[in-house]
C-alpha cells in the first residue's frame, strides 16, 4: 500500500515536473539575446498589464474578476508601458536604459508577473534561467549603447553591470562657436530691458540653477516651475519638465521670447539690438558668414551648452577605478540607491533625463502636497493632452544635485533628505529607514562634479 503513494507522488511529481518544463519553454539558443527576451516578456504576458490596448483574456468579462485585474494594469501602466519598449525590440532598435533598468531589476528582484498571476497563467514565471538571459541582454544593451565606444573592453565590462554609468566622452565642438555660445549666454540684451540673461537663472558658479524656488525674469516676473540646471542637459533626451524642446537649441529659442522670462517681442527686435554692436556683429559673422538669426544664435548657445558637463566627481573618479574617491558611506549609499531601485528612472550617464515618469507612481503627491493644482504640475500632459501623460514629468538628472535646490518641479522641497524621503514614499511605497536615506544623501553628494574651463568667466 505504501509503495503504492508512493509510487504514486513520484509519478505525480514527474508529470508535474513535465508540465512545468513544457509550459516554461525557454527560447531557442540559436536567437540573439534580444530575440530571446523578446520572446521572454512575450510569453511572461507581460503586456497583458503594461499595455494601453492589452488584449484581455476571456474572463475578464466577469465581474468579480473584472475590478482586480483592471486595478493591476493600472497600477501597472503608473509605472511602465512595455508596448513601444517591445516594439523597438521586436526590429531590434535601441531602447531607453531606464527600460533596460527597469527590466533588469525586475529579473534581479524576481518580482514579475506577479505570483497570483503565473500562478494561473502557467508558463508566465520568470525561471532562474530566463532571469538570467535578461541581466545577460542588460549587460549587452549598455555595451552596445553608452559603452559602446570605450576603447578599454576590461573597464566597459565592468561598466556593463551598472545602471549609471561615469562621464565618458567629451562632446565634439566648434570652439569659435562655443566661445560666442558663452557670450550670447551671458548678454543681458536678449531681454526687452536688457537686465536678464540666461546666466541671471542659470549660473554658472551656482550649479546651474538660481536656488529660487521659482525664477525671477524681466521686473521681477515670476515663472511657476523649478529652474533645472543647464549643466549635463546636453545628456537629456528632450529638454523642460515636460519636453516640450527637442534639444537644446529648440530650448534656447524659448526664454528670449518667453513673456515672464526675458519677454522679448521677437528675435528680429533682439537681432536689432545686436547688430548695432559692431565689433561683436564682425566677431559673429567670421563664425556664421549669415549673421545674427534666430538659428545662428541658438546654434552657438547650443554649441556652448555642449561643454557645460560636469567630470570628475567622486563617483566618476570611482567608477573608473580609484575606489579611495568615495568614502564608505557613500559607497554604502550607491548600493542602496540601487538596491531602492532610484536607478531605473535616474538611470544612465546623467542619473535621469532618459524617460518622462509619473510623479506619485505609488500614492498622490499632489493631494498629500495639499496646495492648489498649478498648470505645471500637469507636466507632460499640457503637451499631449494624454491621460496618460498627466503628471509625468522627464526625469530630472542628479549630478550636482546637492548644489541645485530647492527640489522637485514645483521647487517645494528645500531639502535633500526629504526629497529622498519622498522619492520613496511616493514613487516606491517605501518608508526609507533614516539610515539609508542618510547614506544615499552622502552618496548624491559625490555627484558633484568640477566646472568645466569654458564656463568659467575668469578664463
Ligand atoms: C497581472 C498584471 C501584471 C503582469 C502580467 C506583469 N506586471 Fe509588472 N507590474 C504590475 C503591477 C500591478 C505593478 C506595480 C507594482 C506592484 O504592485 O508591485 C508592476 C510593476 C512593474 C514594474 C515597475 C518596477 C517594480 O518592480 O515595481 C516593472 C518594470 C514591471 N512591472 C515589469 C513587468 C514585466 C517585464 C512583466 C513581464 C515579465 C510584467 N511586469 C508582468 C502588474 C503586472
Ligand atoms: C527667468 C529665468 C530664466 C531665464 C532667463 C532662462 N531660463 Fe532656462 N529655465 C528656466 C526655467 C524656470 C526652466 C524650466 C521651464 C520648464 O521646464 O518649463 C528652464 C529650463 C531650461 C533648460 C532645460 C533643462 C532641462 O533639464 O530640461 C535649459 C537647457 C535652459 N533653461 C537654458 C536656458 C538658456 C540657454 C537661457 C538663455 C537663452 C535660459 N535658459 C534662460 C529659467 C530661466
Ligand atoms: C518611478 C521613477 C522614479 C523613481 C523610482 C525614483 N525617482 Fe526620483 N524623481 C522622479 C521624478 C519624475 C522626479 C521629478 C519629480 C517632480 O519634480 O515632481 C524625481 C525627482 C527626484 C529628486 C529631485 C531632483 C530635482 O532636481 O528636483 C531627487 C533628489 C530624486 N528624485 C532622488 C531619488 C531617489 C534617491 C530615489 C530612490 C529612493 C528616486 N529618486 C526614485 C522619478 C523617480
Amino acid at each position: 500500500m505504501k509503495k503504492i503513494v508512493l509510487g504514486s507522488v513520484i509519478l505525480l511529481a514527474i508529470l508535474l515536473f513535465a508540465v512545468y518544463n513544457l509550459v516554461n519553454q525557454m527560447p531557442s539558443k540559436d536567437l540573439s539575446l534580444n530575440e530571446q527576451v523578446y520572446e521572454i516578456l512575450t510569453d511572461s504576458k507581460c503586456l497583458m498589464c503594461h499595455s494601453y490596448d492589452a488584449e484581455l483574456p476571456f474572463y475578464s468579462k466577469i465581474p468579480l474578476v473584472r475590478r482586480p485585474l483592471y486595478q493591476d494594469i493600472n497600477a501597472a501602466l503608473k509605472e511602465e508601458n512595455l508596448k513601444p519598449v517591445m516594439d523597438s525590440m521586436a526590429v531590434g532598435s535601441p531602447i531607453s536604459i531606464t527600460a533596460v533598468n527597469k527590466i533588469e531589476q525586475i529579473a534581479i528582484k524576481n518580482n514579475m508577473p506577479p505570483a497570483k498571476f503565473y500562478l494561473v497563467h502557467w508558463g508566465t514565471q520568470l525561471t532562474d534561467e530566463k532571469r538570467q538571459i535578461i541581466i545577460d541582454w542588460a549587460k549587452e544593451q549598455r555595451l552596445k549603447g553608452y559603452l559602446a565606444n570605450l576603447s578599454d573592453t576590461t573597464l566597459a565590462n565592468k561598466l556593463a553591470s551598472e545602471p549609471v554609468f561615469p562621464i565618458l566622452y567629451d562632446i565634439p565642438v566648434d570652439s569659435a562657436k562655443v566661445d560666442l555660445g558663452f557670450k550670447l549666454y551671458h548678454d543681458t540684451r536678449l531681454s526687452v530691458d536688457n537686465t536678464v540673461s540666461c546666466a541671471s537663472c542659470h549660473g554658472l558658479e551656482t550649479g546651474g540653477v538660481d536656488n529660487k524656488q521659482y525664477s525671477e525674469g524681466v521686473n521681477g516676473q515670476l515663472g511657476g516651475v523649478n529652474a533645472p540646471t543647464v549643466y549635463n542637459a546636453v545628456y537629456n533626451f528632450v529638454q523642460f519638465w515636460d519636453g516640450r524642446a527637442a534639444n537644446l537649441a529648440a530650448q534656447a529659442a524659448g526664454p528670449p521670447l518667453n513673456p515672464v522670462e526675458m519677454a522679448s517681442t521677437s528675435f528680429d527686435e533682439i537681432i536689432a539690438k545686436l547688430d548695432k554692436d559692431a565689433k561683436f556683429k564682425a566677431e559673429f559673422k567670421k563664425v556664421y558668414p549669415e549673421g545674427f538669426s534666430e538659428a545662428t544664435i541658438t546654434d552657438a548657445i547650443q554649441e556652448f551648452e555642449k561643454t557645460l558637463i560636469t567630470k570628475n566627481s567622486p563617483f566618476d573618479r570611482y567608477m573608473l577605478g580609484d575606489e579611495t574617491a568615495m568614502t564608505p558611506q557613500q559607497i554604502a549609499g550607491y548600493e542602496k540607491f540601487k538596491e531602492y531601485s532610484c536607478a531605473t528612472c535616474h538611470s544612465g550617464v546623467n542619473f535621469g533625463g532618459n524617460t518622462y515618469e509619473l510623479m506619485g507612481t505609488r500614492s498622490n503627491y499632489f493631494t498629500a502636497r495639499g496646495t492648489e493644482m498649478t498648470l505645471e504640475d500637469f507636466g507632460r500632459y499640457k503637451e499631449t493632452k494624454s491621460e496618460y501623460d498627466r503628471h509625468k514629468f522627464k526625469v530630472p538628472g542628479l549630478r550636482n544635485i546637492a548644489l541645485t535646490a530647492p527640489y522637485y518641479h514645483d521647487g517645494t522641497l528645500t531639502s535633500l533628505k526629504n526629497a529622498i524621503i519622498y522619492m520613496g514614499e511616493y514613487q516606491l511605497n517605501t518608508n526609507i529607514p533614516q539610515q539609508d536615506v542618510e547614506d544615499i544623501e552622502a552618496f548624491l553628494n559625490a555627484l558633484t562634479g568640477e566646472v568645466p574651463e569654458t564656463a568659467k568667466v575668469s578664463k
